[in-house]
């Protein structure tokens, strides 16, 4: 068992370990990645010998103990107990009639109840105002029923544990965009989504022209109304600029890569914007831990080969013994089969090798090794259908005649909570910064925190890490801090400083090799201007990523990770 830092102990108790009837934990780590193992390794069963079975569970242990491999949250929290609902992702259909609509409810209140986060497009909903024939009255349009998810997603917490995230999209020819672009500007609404405007080829080619851009009633396909694609584009950055929301996500780009498009068109994604998704589809999640596979210096290749294969039928294992929230997200998960394997750990893998975040020679090694984990997970992914047969709408992929036995493989996740577990930096995230407070991650509880491979580093360079975190709380970056070694300074680049182009191009180094999508968040500096995020929304577009995310720094009210640190 590897050894757990304070902070992960803290989340795994708080959350994690199984209890008895008086709340009392009853599992330790090493328990935990056992119960999970076995519960996942039961799947083995119904293809080989219960020897082969155990021996399974042995290999998976080990990933979840040496922290090499974390599922995501669902399945360590839910693997080999009752409830055994082991997905993060899942997106569900909302139509124009109240009846499916409330249908839809019902099923996401037992996603959320079960650990998963929800995904919806709601532009097939008729705008405010337009006629309800049957009633003769007038619309509530689609805002109204985002606040009705909200609101549900409020009085519920994820099996006890967690409030169920949300990702809610509006395309950007719906009538209700502008309302939905400035949602979220009034503090504590909507809290529970995430919105992205759903924008096609189409309108970012409008913006770039500065054409007229048209409006359209979902309910008849009626032009409703015209405006400057411009006018909408800028009030979608300036709402982006006052708290984060909307994002956006590239539908055109989504569906040039759709694997099925047999199946019809992807309009939706998980909360965090890592898996596109069809309606009743799910997606289990897995990371790998790059922070491990560093040695000697270098990238440990053969390590990591070991680990995509283990992972791949980790993740295929997981969708057999899964218990799905109801029945249609199991039939859709049987016959699409989609996982998502990622990565977590990479800026700390990066700074172990020595290469500082924001350069060319970085997203070089971050192309290569993308570009190897896809191939082995097609190479594990085609051996499995070998064995256990091909995901049953192969036929429906576009390219059918390959056979394999998962619909997607790859998807980069935020790692939000599994990488405190594994210690390490969340995803492909740079460091947030060498020093920082985390907020509310336990519900409130502050947590400070100091990087320990800083602190580790300035040791050997025989520097006061101490004097240097003070002054850093002060300003969150070591620029501008006396007494650091150079080497040191180079390869601790830090979220801000980390130019927004940077951060984009991180991300599209990763994308290239991504059948879904991956997770990011665009920081910006304070004084960064809604100028500006119409840029980076460009910009990402034209690099081919599936969506963006910007998050600048002080603009909402409370945010999760702070900087400055009170010793
Ligand atoms: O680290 P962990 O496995 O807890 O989750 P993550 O990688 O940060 O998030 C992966 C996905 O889990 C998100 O995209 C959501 O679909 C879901 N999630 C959620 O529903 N509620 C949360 N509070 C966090 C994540």
């Amino acid at each position: 068992m590897a050894d757990l830092t304070p902070h992960a102990l803290r989340v795994l108790r708080a959350r994690y370990f199984l209890r008895d009837a008086e709340g009392r934990p009853v599992e330790d780590a090493a328990a935990l990645f056992r119960r999970v193992a076995r519960g996942v390794a039961a799947a083995e069963l119904d293809y080989g010998s219960r020897k082969d079975a155990e021996a399974w569970a042995e290999r998976f242990e080990a990933a979840m103990a040496g922290l090499d491999f974390l599922p995501n949250s669902p399945t360590l929290m839910n693997a080999g107990t009752p409830l055994g609902q082991l997905s993060a992702c899942f997106v569900l259909p909302i139509d124009d009639a109240i009846d499916a609509i409330f249908q839809t409810l019902h099923q996401t209140a037992l996603v959320h109840q079960s650990g998963g986060g929800t995904g919806f497009n709601f532009s097939a909903v008729r705008p405010e105002g337009d006629r309800v024939v049957r009633t003769g009255g007038r619309a509530s349009g689609p805002l109204s029923f985002l606040r009705v998810f909200d609101r549900a997603t409020e009085e519920m917490r994820q099996g006890g544990k967690r409030r169920g995230a949300n990702m809610g999209i509006l395309d950007a020819d719906h009538p209700d965009v502008e309302a939905f672009a400035d949602a979220k500007r009034r503090p504590g609404v909507l809290r529970n989504f995430n919105l992205s405007v759903g924008a096609t080829d189409a309108f970012l080619e409008a913006v770039e022209a500065d054409a007229d851009w048209a409006l359209v009633n979902p309910r008849d396909r009626r032009e409703v109304r015209r405006l400057p694609a411009r006018a909408l584009f800028r009030r979608i950055a300036e709402a982006a600029w006052a708290g984060g929301d909307p994002g956006m996500v590239f539908l055109s780009t989504i569906n040039r890569q759709n694997p099925l498009p047999g199946l019809g068109p992807i309009r939706a994604t998980n909360p965090c914007g890592e898996v596109p998704l069809l309606p009743y589809e799910s997606c289990n999640l897995g990371s790998l831990n790059l922070a491990r596979r560093v040695r000697g210096g270098e990238v440990d290749w053969e390590g990591l080969r070991g680990l995509v294969h283990l992972a791949v039928r980790f993740l295929d294992d997981v969708i057999r013994v899964n218990r799905y929230p109801a029945t249609p997200f199991a039939l859709m998960a049987e016959r699409n089969r989609k996982i998502g394997l990622g990565v977590m750990g990479w800026a700390e893998m990066l700074i172990r090798l020595g290469l500082p975040y924001d350069t060319e020679a970085a997203r070089r090694l971050a192309g290569e090794v993308a570009a190897f984990v896809r191939a082995e997970a097609e190479a594990a992914s085609a051996a499995l259908a070998r064995e256990r047969g091909a995901f049953p709408n192969l036929p429906y992929a576009r390219d059918p005649e390959r056979p394999r036995r998962h619909a997607t493989l790859l998807s980069i996740a935020p790692t939000g909570t599994i990488s405190i577990i594994a210690g390490t930096t969340p995803s492909i995230e740079p460091l947030f910064a060498v020093a920082y407070t985390r907020e509310g991650v336990l519900g409130g509880e502050a947590l400070p925190e100091v990087n320990p491979l800083f602190v580790r580093m300035m040791e050997e360079h025989g520097a006061d890490w101490r004097r240097v975190v003070r002054e850093v709380a002060a300003t969150g970056t070591l620029e501008d801090v006396p007494g650091v070694p150079e080497e040191v300074r180079r390869v601790f680049r830090s979220a801000l400083e980390v130019s927004p182009e940077d951060h984009l191009k991180m991300q599209a180094a990763w994308q290239a090799h991504v059948d879904n999508a991956v997770s990011k968040t665009i920081n910006l500096r304070p004084e960064a201007t809604p100028e500006e995020i119409e840029r980076i929304y460009l910009e990402a577009w034209r690099l081919g990523l599936k969506g963006v995310t910007v998050f600048r720094y002080g603009s909402k009210g409370q945010q999760v990770l702070e900087l400055g640190f009170h010793p």
